[in-house]
């Protein structure tokens, strides 16, 4: 998390990921402007980073220039677009591309645009670095554009909060919610009960567990769980949209809390996507998927003991055991690999005594 002025910004998108769309975008640029020696516009301030980005990987004859145009105050968009400094380039009959860095509502580029009509260009194309689609309310097609996100305010690589995060090469989001929160896995047998309890008590969060939701919402028979229990009575799975507005009304229900643990979800990246959603709702995000990481041979020999005590059939049987793990490590790979893109995949040893391994959660939780 970073500080600029008065606001704080979490981690959103990472330089990798923007280099690899400038990568593409140029591509494109490179394969549709090959003979057409364009005149590439920066927009100014913010589209200098990459300007630069683009016009290294452009292979063919173009010139270039820029125009400062701003109608951004603080951290929101006004429809008064000033021209700072104006464009002196003769641009009658050439092929001109408008490097942005953002385009938001498209007022800054409904505004350009109305500019370059006045200046009898061949054609005009935009190319922007990030694009909030969401709020674009304009009619000008954006020919290209390198990552869409969400209607979010962002900083860095040449974005600006009041000219401070231009300098950044990650690109960061505006926080707006303190939450933490934790997506919890383990193996059978790693202890992850145990250590939710822990975690719990310690970061006063709540355990959404999605088993428990399900039983509770069964139980008293919400609407939901009616209608969850018509899909399991049929042998059909519970469709993602039930559940998520199950846990949405969990967290509803605790809208005061200081972060929640998710236990059991997400299973796919589709359930993944809704949760992040769900919480980008709450101006907040899932802070980390932290797994427990326990030897398979060592669960084995923990489980065969508990089978001794526990009576539960499913932990006496060695070959059982070995399935469950497996299972495990094929339902979970796609989310570690899902929140490792994200840089928020954290595996913890989980062998040791509990108050161990607590500690180490715990310094992985203290360092997000
Ligand atoms: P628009 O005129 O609403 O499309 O906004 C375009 C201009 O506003 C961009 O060139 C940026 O200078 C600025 N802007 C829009 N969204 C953001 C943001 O999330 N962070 C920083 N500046 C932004
Ligand atoms: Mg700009």
């Amino acid at each position: 998390m970073i500080k600029l002025h008065d606001l704080q910004f979490v981690p959103f998108i990472k330089e990798k990921r923007i280099v690899s769309a400038i990568d593409e975008l140029a591509d494109t640029l490179n394969h549709d402007l090959k003979d057409k020696n364009p005149v590439f516009i920066g927009v100014l301030n913010g589209a200098f980073m990459f300007f630069s980005e683009v016009l290294k990987r452009f292979n063919h004859d173009c010139e270039v220039s820029f125009v400062k145009l701003s109608s951004y105050d603080g951290t929101t968009s006004t429809n008064n677009v000033k021209e700072l400094i104006g464009l002196e380039t003769d641009l009658s009959g050439r092929t001109v591309v408008v490097i942005e860095d953002i385009v938001d509502t498209g007022n800054t580029i409904e505004a350009l645009s109305k500019m370059l009509e006045a200046k009898h260009c061949a054609e005009v194309k935009i190319a922007t670095l990030f694009f909030k689609s969401e709020v674009y309310q304009k009619q000008i097609h954006i020919d290209y554009f390198g990552i869409e996100i969400p209607n979010r305010f962002i900083v860095g690589y040449g974005l600006d909060y009041n000219e401070q995060g231009r300098n950044l090469t990650d690109v960061y989001q505006l926080k707006t919610s303190n939450m933490t929160n934790l997506v919890l896995f383990g193996p059978p047998g790693a202890g992850k009960g145990t250590q939710a309890e822990v975690l719990k008590q310690k970061y006063d969060l709540i355990h959404i567990s999605t088993g428990d939701v399900f039983r509770y919402n069964i139980k008293n028979a919400t609407e939901l769980g009616v209608l969850a229990k018509s899909y399991i009575d049929k042998g059909q799975l519970v469709p993602d949209e039930v559940t998520i507005n199950m846990l949405n009304a969990e967290v509803e229900k605790n809208a005061e809390a200081n972060g929640f643990i998710f236990d059991g979800f997400p299973r796919t990246e589709a359930q993944a996507d809704s949760l992040a959603e769900l919480l980008a709702s709450k101006g907040s995000e899932v802070s980390a998927m932290v797994a427990l990481e326990v030897d398979d041979e060592v669960l084995v020999q923990r489980l065969l003991e508990r089978g001794k005590t526990s009576g539960r059939p499913d932990d006496a049987d060695e070959g059982v055991i070995r399935n469950r793990i497996k299972v495990y490590y094929d339902e979970t790979a796609i989310l570690k690999n899902y929140y490792q893109k994200q840089d928020k995949y954290f595996g913890v040893d989980g062998v040791g005594a509990i108050e161990e391994i607590t500690g180490r959660l715990s310094d992985t939780i203290d360092n997000l």
